[in-house]
């Protein structure tokens, strides 16, 4: 088995084909955080990749289930990787290719330090890569040091860690 719990994110990942567009196989990893062991396990393995980390970045919407958790096990603060629309203005803002259609991340301009924080992206899946990419990409231009980014499930199919440009990537699992 692989290390980093991914025999409890093996067991309770479902699988659902054809979501949200035809021909994309969903990974829904609710039952795995819905699970104590399951959520214990996999917040805790994501922290181990974060040790450098001094602040930890979730991305909306399923990435925020699993930053903050890793934030406490840090003992860091966590900040939200928003998609478009829902943080108040000034923003900084990336756009992104989902492996369904398109869409933007922002961060808040104001009120979060992160000239030369040391910065962990956490998300659930790696797919295309994309939505990792630009979540580093727009930390890195907010002066954040990416140190690296820890996530779930990694889609190898899909190559999005030859996306990544942001130092080590984590992943639980891969499938
Ligand atoms: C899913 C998943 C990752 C991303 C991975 O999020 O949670 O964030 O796609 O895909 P990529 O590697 O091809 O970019 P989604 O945008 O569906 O939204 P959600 O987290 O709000 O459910
Ligand atoms: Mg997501």
């Amino acid at each position: 088995s692989a290390p980093g719990g991914s025999d409890v994110v093996a067991r309770l990942t479902r699988w659902a084909d054809d979501f949200p567009t035809p021909g994309v196989r969903f990974a829904d990893l609710t039952p795995v955080f819905a699970d104590a062991e399951g959520l214990r396990t996999v917040v805790d393995s994501l922290a181990e990749a974060g040790r450098d980390a001094d602040v930890v970045a979730g991305i909306d919407a399923r990435g925020f289930l699993l930053g903050a958790g890793v934030a406490l096990a840090l003992n860091t603060g966590v900040i939200a990787v928003r998609k478009a629309g829902k943080l108040p203005p000034p923003v900084h803002r990336q756009s992104y290719e989902l492996e369904y259609g398109t869409a933007e991340l922002e961060i808040s301009a104001e009120g979060i330090a992160l000239e030369g924080r040391r910065v962990l992206v956490v998300d659930d899946v790696l797919a295309t890569g994309g939505t990792l990419e630009a979540a580093a990409e727009l930390l890195t231009r907010c002066g954040a040091i990416v140190v690296g980014a820890a996530v779930v499930l990694e889609v190898e199919v899909l190559s999005g860690r030859e996306r990544w440009k942001h130092g080590p990537l984590t992943t639980l699992g891969v499938v």
